[in-house]
């Protein structure tokens, strides 16, 4: 008989650690986070043939057109976490306000701020797409969730994670105990233990950048991609250069083989394009607690106090030694 590797529950029981907000809620949420994976992979699958291609007409809080998978994942997410029984309120790209799920003292634990659907520029032509989340718990315990609650910075996340729908669909995540990645086996209808434990190779030779914004980046920055592409044998330069559009896609490729993916401030937008709550702070910390590093050119991503609950940050992430030499050219400090 094959033995095949362990589902999610089967993984957390045999950690022998308590997961945030206790082993069975943690399961529970985890697992319908699972469906979620599913019910998407499913329509992505066949997203052609079923007519969810395309836009709505609408544009979201951030100004951006709603893709109609956009809205289907959001719906699919705030559906199953309501059912889930474990999420008192949540927090989605595309939803202005938050949700409250269960009143106060109902023993629901979990605050969840999302992305529903991430790369949404490629559901119409067949590219990977993902989904991220982080998790906090309320500060005040059983009490009513205040906007202070979700606005927490990303160092006080309990546990976050993504999932990615590409060739085949993997629910990766980080919760105290090591970054780990479930692949989704179909046919069983299970996620299975297949990355235990990632670490990031402390530097890579690859970088992920939309470079058609080079003109609109700072000095430093532009100077940061002149030399990575120089040719230099001894810091095994030229790196490769991938991007798919899709930040899970692109920051797992990362987080695998190593190297540094950028989404950095422009001259006359400084903030940048990524989302602090429900991208950056999700992503920063499954890479640091895989060995890697976040941040922002200037500061540590993870210790950001917010704002607002759908501000912006630009974002360098992925090797710790990439990063730092990042970092030290956007200063004008080194010649990377
Ligand atoms: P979303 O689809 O959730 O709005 O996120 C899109 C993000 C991210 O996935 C990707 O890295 C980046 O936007 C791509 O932006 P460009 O098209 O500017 O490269
Ligand atoms: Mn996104
Ligand atoms: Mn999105």
């Amino acid at each position: 008989m094959t033995l095949h590797p362990q589902t999610v529950e089967q993984f957390l029981k045999s950690c022998g650690t308590v997961p945030p907000g206790g082993l069975g809620p943690f399961t529970s949420l985890l697992s319908h986070i699972g469906i979620i994976g599913k019910s998407l992979a499913r329509d992505l699958r066949v997203a052609g043939l079923i007519d969810v291609l395309g836009t709505t007409g609408q544009t979201n809080v951030q100004g951006e057109t709603v893709k109609k998978l956009d809205e289907i994942a959001n719906e699919i997410f705030v559906r199953v976490l309501r059912q889930s029984g474990v999420v008192r309120a949540l927090v989605s790209e595309e939803m202005e306000k938050p949700v409250v799920l269960s009143a106060a003292g109902e023993g629901s634990p979990y605050l969840v701020l999302f992305d529903p659907l991430d790369g949404s520029s490629n559901t119409d032509v067949n590219m990977p797409l993902g989904s991220i989340f982080s998790v906090v718990l309320p500060g005040n315990g059983e009490g009513r969730v205040a906007d202070a609650d979700l606005m927490r910075r990303g160092v006080d996340q309990v546990a976050a994670g993504y999932l990615l729908f590409g060739s085949s669909t993997m629910l990766v995540v980080a919760a105290g105990n090591g970054v780990h990645g479930f692949t989704l086996d179909p046919w069983l209808g299970e996620y299975l233990l297949t990355h235990q434990n990632i670490k990031i190779p402390s530097k890579g030779t690859v970088y992920g950048a939309n470079e058609g914004n080079y003109n609109k980046w700072p000095p430093g920055m532009r100077k940061y991609f002149d030399q990575l592409k120089l040719v230099d044998k001894a810091k095994r330069r030229p790196y490769s250069g991938r991007y798919s559009g899709c930040l899970v896609a692109d920051v797992h490729r990362i987080l695998l083989v190593g190297g540094i993916y950028l989404y950095p401030g422009e001259t006359e937008k400084p903030e940048g394009k990524l989302r602090l709550l429900y991208e950056a702070n999700p992503l920063a910390l499954i890479v640091e607690q895989a060995g890697g590093a976040a941040s922002t050119g200037t500061n540590r991503i993870l210790d950001i106090e917010p704002v607002a609950l759908h501000q912006r940050v630009p974002l360098i992430i992925g090797s710790r030694g990439d990063v730092q030499e990042a970092e030290q050219c956007l200063q004008g400090k080194s010649s990377a």
